[in-house]
């Protein structure tokens, strides 16, 4: 296996490290069969995010993303942690993760056992009606938008809309502060599956270096920021994080 060395440094600084910090994107999904936004075969490929994933053109005719969403979200029912996730779940495990800072909105870190996520996109799992405040599961809103589209709520309304942030939208405030705030204080983030080019969620891993963090990529692709890292594995999370799991849980 390549990256030796950058695994055997990686180790030692899992085990070393006071309070270590994961920074996820769709990456981390990708194993899970979500397809990622960028890079080959990217959903931005095939869908407008302008039209499909803001909230002017949501506001406008929310079937703008709800066509979308009955393609792409519908691969969130059945789907399962990837290896990456659950190495990352082991790692709180073990005691050497503090929290999981994600962009992503799948909840599969949750489902992988990590019990500090903070989701700085929100996530799509309650969907709420903008027009009278009624939440729903996805589940619910999937079983009607079978009959129409947009699917409708119980008021009649139909803006149906997920917690997730869309494009246009302000980040959810305590998420960011927290990140924020654990990005100041950790001495080890691993970044894994992102192309860190959307802001400010990509602004983490930079205040994190600023405060003397070392940071460590997992990444298929070369990012615009990829001198900030003092370790870059350019390869699956799933080649990564399992094995080094191992190895750490067998020092501890
Ligand atoms: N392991 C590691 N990295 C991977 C893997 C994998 N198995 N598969 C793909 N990647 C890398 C790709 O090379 C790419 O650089 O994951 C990155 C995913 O980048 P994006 O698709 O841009 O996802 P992300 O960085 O999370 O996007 C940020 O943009 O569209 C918005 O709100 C959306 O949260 C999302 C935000
Ligand atoms: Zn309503």
């Amino acid at each position: 296996m390549v990256y030796q060395q950058e695994m055997k440094r990686l180790v030692e600084l899992i085990t070393s490290s006071n309070t270590i910090v994961a920074f996820t994107g769709a990456g981390i999904s990708a194993e899970s069969g979500i397809p990622t936004f960028r890079g080959k075969g990217g959903v931005w490929e095939k869908y407008d995010p302008e039209k499909v994933a803001s909230i002017w053109s949501f506001l406008e005719n929310p079937a703008n993303y709800w066509e979308f969403a009955r393609d792409f979200e519908a691969r969130f029912f059945n789907v399962e942690p990837s290896p990456g996730h659950l190495a990352l779940g082991e790692l709180e495990k073990i005691g050497r993760l503090e929290a999981v800072i994600t962009q992503n909105v799948d909840g599969l870190h949750q489902k992988a056992g990590n019990t500090r996520v903070i989701e700085l996109h929100g996530n799509t799992a309650v969907i709420r009606c903008l027009d009278c405040g009624k939440e729903y599961t996805r589940e619910d809103v999937f079983e009607r938008l079978e009959i129409e589209l947009p699917p409708r709520c119980d008021c009649g309304g139909n803006k149906l809309k997920p917690d997730a942030v869309f494009f246009g939208e302000p980040l959810p405030e305590k998420p960011l502060s927290e990140a924020m705030d654990l990005a100041r204080k950790s001495d080890l983030m691993l970044v894994v599956g992102t192309s860190l080019v959307v802001y400010p969620a990509a602004e983490i891993p930079l205040i994190a270096r600023s405060h003397g963090c070392h940071l460590v990529l997992i990444n298929l692709e070369q990012t615009p920021v990829d001198d900030i890292f003092d370790i870059k594995f350019y390869t699956r999370a799933s080649e990564v994080l399992p094995s080094v799991v191992e190895e750490v849980r067998g020092i501890l």
